[in-house]
């Protein structure tokens, strides 16, 4: 390690020593844990912390604060190891000409671990981003705790976490990891509000695998345990993935192009080429007549969205629900959509965690959220209900209940039982409620409501079937339209779908001064 054995700050200073000094405090601060291990790294297919800090802001705009702080630990020989910086690069920077704050872990000086210094560099750049309203990035690549500085290097990481949540609904914070991170490197990220992960070379764990073994028995990989595939279908700690660090990183400054820089803000517009009053002719065919029948609810939102592109997050969990970033008329949307290619569309568990979360993170910061609406109901089975269906999908209920955010839903065919109430039905606030002339408003499908009521009429039947097609074929005919919701004012208009941008748009501009608030209080109890 390109270590010092007494601070640079103690040296002798002589009257003509100072620039030659300041050269070389310099040169060794930026050399990190030293060419080899920087070398190390680059063959691990990872980039160091200061080659990811240079794509990630704009070319010159990067001010370093803190760069000769050194950790004060004295056990373990570690005053003989000292690396200026101490593993972390701070500072803020601009992206697209927005400030941002950032902080770079470095794995190549103790593995990126924590000490108490370093923890107290990011808290001050936390602290700074809180007065000047600007989003934080933290780029992680940490074996979490320092284990030579004990009890300093957990202090700084609750100091940290504390930090994590009096910042979360006022600034964005974004985490992307870019290493084997364990320990409190995982659960800082974990309070912020989006997680990236590069495949392959980032991990995210709480133990590691030989501790899993010597624990449990288990023998698990790492890649299984914690790498960027697990993370990002299985146990959805992870919204975003990246083949590698450049593309993590590019990927993180589109999505800070979705965002404001903080919550008193309105996010950036993008000017586009493509109309606001764009017909779109096969949306009146898109969405399949028969209620059952699949189609992808992507290829709607794409359809209607500025230049069709959707900056989908949570991609691979939970897939029965679609959540992700898009604009109309260059205004940023927060997208929540049923996906009826997959459990039908189904809520169950994980999707309404998924959709609950983002749907709060688009309330926190001032982006109005656009419903796409096909949804059979909860999924039903023993499964979910052990599993606490109740609990999770009134946390999505909740969620869209709580947002004063403009919120506009388009039905576009099934809306069945409490999920219809539950997708920003007109009952909990949402300001335009639009149906496609293909909706289906009901409390339950024509089969099973007419296995209800008609039960007793059908087994007495001289002919069953016949006698249940008839039952459907009247039930159809009363409640799979939208025309009763409509009659009563829960949809507010029944539109031509090849209309839906234009209707969007117009409700978006309409509602961009909204102005809507829950009762004072000091913080409400989510179902968690
Ligand atoms: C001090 C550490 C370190 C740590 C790694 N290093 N982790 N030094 N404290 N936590 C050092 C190693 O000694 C090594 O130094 C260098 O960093 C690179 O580590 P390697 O093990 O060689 O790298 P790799 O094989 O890639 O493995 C990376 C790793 C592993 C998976 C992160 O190092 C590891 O498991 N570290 C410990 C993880 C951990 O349990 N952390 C504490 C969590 S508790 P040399 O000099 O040999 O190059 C915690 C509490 C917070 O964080 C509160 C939570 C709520």
């Amino acid at each position: 390690m390109a270590s010092i054995s007494a601070p640079l700050s103690q040296a002798p200073v002589t009257p003509t020593s100072g620039l030659e000094r300041l050269d070389e405090m310099n040169r060794r601060a930026l050399d990190g844990g030293g060419a080899a291990r920087i070398a190390k790294q680059h063959e691990a297919g990872k980039l160091s912390a200061r080659e990811r800090i240079d794509l990630l802001l704009d070319p010159g705009s990067f001010v370093e604060l803190d760069r000769f702080v050194v950790h004060r630990c004295t056990d373990f020989d570690m005053e003989k190891q000292k690396v200026l910086g101490d593993g972390v690069v701070t500072g803020w920077g601009l992206v697209d000409g927005r400030k941002v704050i950032v902080f770079a872990q470095d794995f190549t000086v103790f593995g990126g671990s924590l000490s108490g210094a370093y923890a107290r560099k990011i808290c001050k750049v936390m602290d700074l981003a809180m007065k000047i309203g600007a989003p934080v990035v933290g780029l992680n690549d940490s074996g979490g705790a320092r284990i030579q500085e004990g009890v300093e290097s957990l202090a700084g990481y609750a100091d940290i976490f504390l930090r994590n949540t009096l910042t979360s609904g006022v600034v964005p914070q974004l985490s992307a990891i870019l290493g084997p991170c364990a320990g409190g490197a995982v659960y800082s990220p974990a309070i912020t509000d989006f997680i990236l992960m590069v495949e392959h070379t980032s991990y995210m764990f709480i133990t590691g695998p030989e501790v899993i073994r010597s624990v449990t028995n288990e023998e698990v990989t790492k890649e299984d345990l914690g790498g960027a595939g697990t993370h990002a279908s299985r146990s959805g700690v992870c919204h975003l993935t990246a083949p590698d660090d450049r593309t993590a990183i590019a990927k993180l400054r589109e999505l800070l192009s979705f965002l404001p820089s903080n919550n008193t803000e309105d996010p950036p517009v993008k000017p586009t080429q493509d109309p606001v009053d764009r017909e779109v002719p096969e949306l009146d065919r898109m969405v399949p007549l028969e209620a059952s029948k699949p189609y992808d609810i992507k290829t709607v939102v794409r359809a209607v969205v500025d230049d069709g592109h959707l900056y989908e997050v949570h991609e691979r969990y939970a897939q029965n629900i679609v959540v992700g970033f898009a604009r109309i008329g260059g205004r940023t949307i927060g997208v929540v959509a049923n996906q009826p290619n997959v459990l039908a569309g189904c809520l169950d568990i994980k999707a309404s965690i998924k959709a609950a979360r983002f749907v709060r993170f688009c309330d926190c910061f001032n982006i109005p959220l656009v419903t796409f609406v096909d949804v059979p109901g909860f999924l039903p089975g023993t499964d979910q209900e052990y599993g606490g269906i109740i609990t999770h999908g009134a946390k999505l209920l909740y969620a869209f209940a709580e947002a004063t955010v403009p919120k506009v839903t388009v039905i576009t065919r099934k809306a069945y039982g409490g999920a219809y109430d539950v997708m920003a039905s007109k009952h909990i606030r949402a300001d335009y409620n639009l149906a496609f002339p293909t909706a289906e408003i009901a409390v339950m499908g024509p089969e099973g409501a007419v296995n209800i009521i008609y039960r007793k009429e059908i087994l007495a039947a001289a002919d069953p079937a016949a006698t249940r097609s008839r039952f459907v074929e009247e039930y159809k005919a009363k409640f799979a339209n939208p025309y009763k919701a409509a009659e009563l004012g829960f949809i507010d208009e029944v539109i031509y779908p090849r209309q839906l941008r234009m209707r969007l748009a117009r409700a978006l501009e309409v509602l961009r001064d909204k102005r809507d608030k829950n009762p004072e209080k000091k913080h409400g109890n989510i179902p968690l």
